[in-house]
């Protein structure tokens, strides 16, 4: 299935639209809902989304399909480093997958004014999620930077045994390869 977020012809205009937006407190019990979907994702108290909804709205992304929320992102801007946006959580329901919807808003959130000052995007990663591996790195191609990673919460250090390793990814500085390359 073809998506696209403006349709420009009569036969797009047919198809399902994307529409990407910030939060707001009334889509927290949705995207509470989604995340729970979307294994091997960690749940999270329907409050601590609620809390991202309004507090962390510039810096979250809700993706609608014919106004169903589709896909969600949290992040946030490091408190102690304007420079780089930490990305929590992503998730696209089944039925959205493999359509570009979460490709497509890791770009619309660094694209955002909030972002302006944003050079790199760092978010953890376990070894296997495939799916996550492979989005953090289309979206390194599309940004021309380079990609990095460090195993950062490890399994016994941090998790007591109940979590695999997270490792931090780092995606920038964005640009970088291109002017490497120049
Ligand atoms: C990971 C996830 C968000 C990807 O969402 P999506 O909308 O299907 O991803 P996209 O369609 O934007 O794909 C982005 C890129 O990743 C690749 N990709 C996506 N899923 C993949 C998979 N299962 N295996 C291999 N590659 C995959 C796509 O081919 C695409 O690469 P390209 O741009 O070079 O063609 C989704 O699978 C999901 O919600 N998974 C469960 C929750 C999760 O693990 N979240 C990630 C933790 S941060």
């Amino acid at each position: 299935m073809q998506i696209d977020v403006i349709p420009h012809t009569e036969q797009q205009k047919k198809e399902p639209k994307l529409a990407l937006r910030s939060p707001n407190a009334e889509d927290g019990a949705d995207i509470w809902q989604l995340i729970r979907s979307c294994g091997p994702l960690d749940d999270n108290s329907m409050y601590c989304n609620l809390l991202q909804c309004d507090h962390f709205a510039e810096t979250c992304v809700v993706a609608e399909i014919d106004s169903n929320i589709v896909g969600w992102i949290s992040a946030y801007i490091l408190p102690s480093d304007p420079e780089t946006l930490f990305v929590w959580q992503v998730a696209v329901a089944e039925k959205a997958r493999g359509m570009g919807v979460a490709k497509k808003m890791l770009l619309d959130l660094v694209s955002r004014q909030c972002c302006d000052d944003v050079t790199r995007l760092k978010t953890t990663i376990t070894k296997k999620n495939d799916a996550s591996w492979a989005l953090f790195r289309a979206f390194a191609d599309r940004m021309d930077a380079p990609l990095e990673h460090d195993a950062h919460f490890i399994r016994d250090d941090h998790f007591g045994g109940n979590h695999d390793t997270e490792y931090m990814v780092t995606v920038g500085a964005f640009g970088a390869r291109e002017s490497a390359a120049a």
